[in-house]
């Protein structure tokens, strides 16, 4: 990682964990539940895409800090994804962050309803920002919507459960991985270019970059789900194998996967090519995402 994304993590992963914490903590809700939907949170994880949130909206040197309450929104939608997905209806995993996973501390009714919670809190605290234009919001709102519903992400988990015992064509299989990850991967960054008002050749561009570092970003959990080990990754290694899942290296070998990655991570470099700002923050992220060991 360089140097300048390594600063760049350090200063905002505090205030993206505050923010997190500080919108659960205040809500009016049975303890247990809040208890359930911080377990989750404080867990850690990498905060990729509030982080990238950030970054576009630092690109258009756009410093508000509602990018913050954004990015808690996309993460609480994230963390509630993984909540569950570890469910023992879904991948049924023990293992996540690190930690034991929701449904084995909290049990599976108060784990899905703490996912159903962070699902729905998410919404709110987009309706709820101050000194955001009402249209602005609302069209946060409706891309979060899409992205991580029916047509993005549930719509993908779908489509990879449909995928077990079966070997999937590389068409399907991108489309199954541009939608359970990179769906939610391109809010974040297109939201960064909502919050700054960037020109429509730009937002272009960053809705190609998003596209095919979402699936850069898939195709690189698919390998370390092979050649990593559950202590690097803080969850089970070799599920997907176990579980039969269609992968990129179940279709295309590990080294077929660590070519398509390399392509994909290509393609997103030309994307930024197109901008009309500097993109070395956002070139480094995606050396990043392709060459992380978890
Ligand atoms: C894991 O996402 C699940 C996928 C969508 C591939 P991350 O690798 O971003 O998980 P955390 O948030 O760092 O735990
Ligand atoms: C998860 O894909 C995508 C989500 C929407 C959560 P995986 O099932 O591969 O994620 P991990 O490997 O369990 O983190
Ligand atoms: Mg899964
Ligand atoms: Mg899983
Ligand atoms: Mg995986």
């Amino acid at each position: 990682m360089t140097e300048r994304l390594k600063q760049f993590m350090e200063e905002h992963l505090a205030p993206i964990n505050s923010e997190l914490e500080y919108q659960v903590e205040k809500l009016n809700a049975p303890e247990i539940l809040k208890e359930s939907m911080l377990y989750s949170i404080r867990a850690g994880g990498k905060r990729i895409r509030p982080l990238f949130v950030i970054a576009v909206a630092d690109m258009f040197h756009n410093k508000q800090k509602e990018a913050y309450t954004v990015g808690a929104a996309v993460e609480m939608i994230h963390t509630y994804s993984l909540i569950h997905d570890d469910l023992p209806s879904m991948d049924n995993d023990d293992l996540r962050r690190g930690k034991p996973t929701n449904h084995v501390v909290f049990g599976e009714a108060f784990a899905t309803l703490a996912g159903d919670a962070l699902n729905t809190l998410a919404f709110g605290i987009l309706a709820r920002m101050d000194n955001v234009f009402p249209e602005k919001k609302v069209e946060l709102i409706n891309l979060l919507s899409i992205a991580s519903g029916a047509e993005g992400m549930v719509g993908g988990q779908v489509l990879d459960i449909e995928g077990e015992n079966k070997q999937l064509n590389l068409a399907e299989l991108e489309n199954v991985h541009v939608n359970k990850t990179g769906a939610i991967l391109r809010f974040s960054i297109e939201a960064g270019a909502v919050l700054s008002d960037a020109s429509l050749e730009d937002r272009k561009a960053l809705v190609e970059f998003a596209h095919h570092i979402g699936l850069a970003f898939q195709i690189q959990d698919d390998i370390l789900d092979v050649e990593g080990t559950s202590e690097q990754l803080g969850k089970t290694a070799g599920k997907d194998e176990a579980s039969n899942k269609s992968t990129y290296p179940s279709l295309l070998t590990i080294d077929g996967a660590k070519e398509k990655l390399n392509e994909h991570y290509n393609f997103a470099l030309k994307a930024l090519e197109k901008l009309s700002k500097d993109t070395t923050l956002l070139q480094d992220f995606a050396n990043y995402i392709v060459s992380r060991n978890n």
